[in-house]
C-alpha cells in the first residue's frame, strides 16, 4: 500500500475529512502537516457527525494520527477535542495520537491579535476564522514562536512567553486599543496544558519515518485548499500556510521520497469561505439551491459558504501545483435536480480568453467565466455504488472534469457518509 496525500484542490472544505476516513481503513498511519484549527472535516459514520480541527481524520478508525511540526496547535482545542472524541466513544491516547515536538502553540495573544487586526481592517478583512492562525505562523518566521518542545523546560518557557506577551500587549493596547492578555494566567493554564499533553509529545518525523520504512501506508491530510495556499492562493484573501502537497515534507519531516501520490479533493462545484476573488460565484437562485442542498456552512465558524459553478481553471493550477496523481470528487448528489449544470473553462479578461489564474487580484476581479453547459440529472443518486448506477449525464459530467483536468478520477462521493462513496480504483493500490 502506498503513502498518499489529500489535498484540497479548491478554497478548502471539498471533504477531505470525509475522503480522510474512508482511506484510513486501509492505512495505518494518519498525518496533518499543516494548518491548525482553522480546518473543520468532517466524518459522518452511520449517521453520527465527527468533526475534527486538529486530530487527523484517521482517529475514528483508531490508526496511529500524528500532528507534525508544520501544524499551528491551539492546546485548549486539542484538548477539548479530544475529551469529545471521548464523549463520542472514540478513545485518544498517547497510543494513537502524537504531537510534534516542533509544532508551534497559539497563544491568547495569537488570537487576540487575529480578531484586532481584523476589527481594524474593517471592510477590507481578510475573513479569518479568527483562530490566531496567522500571528502563531507569523511569530515562527520571526523566532519568537513557543514550541511544543519549549512546554516540557517550564519555567523557561514561562519566562519567554511573559517576554513576548508584553510585546503583543504594547500592540494590542497601543496600537489596536484593544484589551491586554492576562500574562500570568496565560502561563497558568499553559501549565496545566503542558502536564495533560505531555504523553503525546514526540518525534513525529521518526515516527513516521519509521512508519514507511516498515512497510506502513501513511496518509497526509492537508488542510484548507490549494488556493488558500501562502504562495499560490489568491493571496492575500489566503491562510498562513502552504497547503499544496509539497509542503507535505517540511511540514512533518520526510523526504520528498516517501510520497507516492497526491490524491485531489474536488466538490463537484465550488465554494469559499470568508472574502476573495471568486469568479463562478453564483448571486442567483442556483447558488441558494447548492448552498441550501450542500449545507454549505464551515464547519469551524457556521458561516454561510460563498458557492459556484465548478472551475477548471482553478482545478488545472491544482493539478499542477500538487503534481495530482488522482481526483476524489465530493458531493455530486448536490447538483442532483439542476436543469443544467455549468463547468468553467477558461476566463475572459478585457476581451481575451485566458486559461491561466492570474496573480494580480484586480486583474482576477475582473475575469469573467467561460463556461460549456451541459445536462442536469435528476433522481436520488445517494445510493449509487458503481459508476454504472449514476444517470447518464452524470457520468458524463464526471468524464468531462476527467478530460478537463488530464487527472483519473478515483472516487466519487454521493453523501456525507463514510459508505456513500464509491471507489473506481483505489489510490493507495495505484496511487
Ligand atoms: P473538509 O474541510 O474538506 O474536510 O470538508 P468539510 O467537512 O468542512 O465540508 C464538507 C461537508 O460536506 C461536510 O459537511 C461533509 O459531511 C459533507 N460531504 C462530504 N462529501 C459529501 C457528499 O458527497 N455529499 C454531500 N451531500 N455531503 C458531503
Ligand atoms: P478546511 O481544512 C475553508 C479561510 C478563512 C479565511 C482564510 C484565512 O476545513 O478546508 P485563517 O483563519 O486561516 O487565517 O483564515 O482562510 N480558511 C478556510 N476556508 N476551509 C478551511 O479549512 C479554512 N481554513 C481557513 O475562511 O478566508
Ligand atoms: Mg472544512
Amino acid at each position: 500500500m502506498a503513502n498518499i496525500v489529500v489535498v484540497g484542490t479548491q478554497w478548502g472544505d471539498e471533504g477531505k475529512g470525509k475522503v480522510v476516513d474512508l482511506l484510513a481503513d486501509q492505512a495505518q498511519v494518519v498525518v496533518r502537516f499543516q494548518g491548525g484549527n482553522n480546518a473543520g472535516h468532517t466524518m459522518v459514520v452511520e449517521g453520527r457527525t465527527f468533526i475534527s480541527h486538529l486530530i487527523p481524520s484517521g482517529i475514528l478508525q483508531n490508526k496511529a494520527c500524528y500532528i507534525g511540526n508544520g501544524v499551528v496547535v491551539d492546546p485548549e482545542v486539542l484538548l477539548d477535542e479530544m475529551e469529545s472524541l471521548g464523549k463520542m466513544g472514540v478513545a485518544v491516547n498517547p497510543g494513537n495520537l502524537g504531537i510534534s515536538e516542533r509544532a508551534h502553540l497559539i497563544m491568547p495573544y495569537h488570537k487576540a491579535l487575529d480578531l484586532a487586526r481584523e476589527t481594524a481592517k474593517g471592510k477590507e478583512k481578510i475573513g479569518t476564522t479568527g483562530r490566531g492562525i496567522g500571528p502563531c505562523y507569523e511569530d515562527k518566521a520571526g523566532r519568537r514562536g513557543l514550541r511544543f518542545v519549549d512546554l516540557m523546560d517550564f519555567d523557561a518557557f514561562a519566562r519567554q512567553a511573559r517576554e513576548v506577551c508584553e510585546e503583543k500587549n504594547f500592540l494590542l493596547t497601543g496600537f489596536f486599543q484593544a484589551e491586554p492578555v492576562d500574562a500570568e494566567a496565560m502561563i497558568a493554564s499553559f501549565a496545566d496544558f503542558a502536564r495533560r499533553l505531555a504523553p503525546h509529545v514526540t518525534d513525529v518525523s521518526e515516527a513516521v519515518d519509521q512508519a514507511a520504512a516498515e512497510g506502513k501506508s501513511v496518509l497526509f491530510e492537508g488542510a484548507q485548499g490549494t488556493h488558500l495556499d501562502i504562495d499560490h492562493g489568491t493571496y492575500p484573501f489566503v491562510t498562513s500556510s502552504n497547503t499544496v502537497a509539497g509542503n507535505v515534507c517540511a511540514g512533518c519531516g520526510v523526504g520528498p521520497g516517501r510520497v507516492h501520490g497526491v490524491l485531489g479533493i474536488v466538490k463537484a462545484y465550488t465554494t469559499r469561505v470568508g472574502k476573495g476573488p471568486f469568479p463562478t460565484e453564483l448571486f442567483d437562485e442556483v447558488g441558494d439551491r447548492i448552498q441550501e442542498r450542500g449545507a454549505e456552512f464551515g464547519a469551524t465558524t457556521g458561516r454561510r459558504r460563498r458557492c459556484g459553478w465548478l472551475d477548471m481553471v482553478l482545478l488545472r493550477a491544482s493539478v499542477r501545483l500538487n503534481g495530482l496523481t488522482g481526483l476524489a470528487v465530493t458531493k455530486l448528489d448536490v447538483l442532483t435536480g439542476l436543469a443544467e449544470v455549468k463547468i468553467c473553462t477558461a476566463y475572459r479578461l478585457n476581451g481575451k480568453e485566458i486559461k491561466r489564474f492570474p496573480a494580480n487580484l484586480d486583474e482576477l476581479a475582473a475575469c469573467g467565466p467561460v463556461y460549456e453547459t451541459h445536462p442536469g440529472w435528476d433522481g436520488d443518486i445517494s445510493g449509487a455504488r458503481a459508476f454504472s448506477d449514476l444517470p447518464e449525464n452524470a457520468r458524463a459530467f464526471l468524464r468531462r472534469m476527467e478530460e478537463l483536468s488530464g487527472v483519473a478520477l478515483k472516487i466519487v462521493s454521493v453523501g456525507p457518509g463514510r459508505d456513500e462513496t464509491m471507489v473506481l480504483e483505489n489510490p493507495l493500490e495505484k496511487p
